[in-house]
């Protein structure tokens, strides 16, 4: 007889993160806050490999809200050159990984350079299905339901949850299990407003660059303790506990 064996705690199928906290990582080793953005790089690739080898298929990271533009202008264009170098960069080893990269967000206003990085790294990487990627590049909630909102007006078609769901830009994937911030705030910044209505969320004071598996582990365990009721009951959700093997 085998003793039985513990259910392993469940993984998000889907994580979101607001990739929060570079500016001060570098603020407090009195380097430029770009210094901390190009360390956020290294902190995505890290967790987009970790996401992958514990089994999470989708992740999505809040990169560039449709408020930054108001930060000032040299951090603005710093962070454009950032983006349109390490997709450059990074997009080939990406694709070997299996990636399947995805830009959420309104390209209106982006640079042709950075447009055309946007679009290179997405047909190439289309047919990959091991991990998707989106990174929310000049991406806001409230952009994403009233462009979706106008789509349906324009077409003449229904406002209803399920056309909207349809027509918003994360379509393609379920909504977020697990929303992760980090960098201490305890807020959604305009991140995904429609799409986290129940996903359960975890907030960390770490700064994004020193986000690591550690903190990942932390987070999905976190997540494997929350008892998810969708609107229902305890004793609706809750599995009954298998009975004991003779
Ligand atoms: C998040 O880090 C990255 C972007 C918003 C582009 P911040 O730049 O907001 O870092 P803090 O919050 O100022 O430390
Ligand atoms: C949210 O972070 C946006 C991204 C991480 C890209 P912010 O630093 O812009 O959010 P606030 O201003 O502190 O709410
Ligand atoms: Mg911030």
């Amino acid at each position: 007889m085998s003793a039985p064996t513990a259910l392993a705690p469940p993984v998000p199928h889907h994580i979101a993160i607001v990739m929060d906290g570079n500016g001060r990582w570098a603020s407090k080793r009195f380097l430029p806050r770009i210094a901390g953005h190009k360390q956020g790089v290294d902190s995505l690739k890290r967790c987009a490999r970790a996401c992958d080898a514990r089994g999470v298929k989708v992740l999505t990271v809040f990169a560039f809200s449709s408020e930054n533009w108001q930060r000032p202008v040299e951090e603005v264009s710093g962070l454009m050159d950032l983006f349109a170098v390490a997709l450059g960069r990074e997009v080939p080893q990406l694709h070997a990984d299996g990636v399947q990269l995805r830009f959420i967000g309104e390209r209106v206003g982006l640079s042709a350079r950075v447009l055309q990085g946007i679009e290179k790294a997405e047909a190439l990487t289309a047919p990959n299905a091991r991990l998707i990627l989106n990174i929310c590049f000049n991406y806001g909630g409230r952009w994403d339901i009233v462009q979706a909102a106008a789509r349906l007006a324009s077409q003449g078609i229904a406002v209803t949850e399920q056309h909207l769901s349809q027509a918003m830009a994360l379509a393609h994937v379920p909504d977020p299990d697990l929303v992760i911030r980090t960098g201490g705030e305890w807020r959604i910044s305009n991140f995904l407003l429609w799409q986290s209505a129940y996903s359960e969320f975890v907030f960390t004071d770490k700064l994004w660059p020193d986000f690591d598996e550690t903190e990942l582990d932390l987070a999905i365990a976190a997540f494997g303790r929350r008892e998810r009721r969708f609107g229902k009951t305890s004793d609706q959700v809750c599995i009954p506990p298998s009975p004991a093997v003779a």
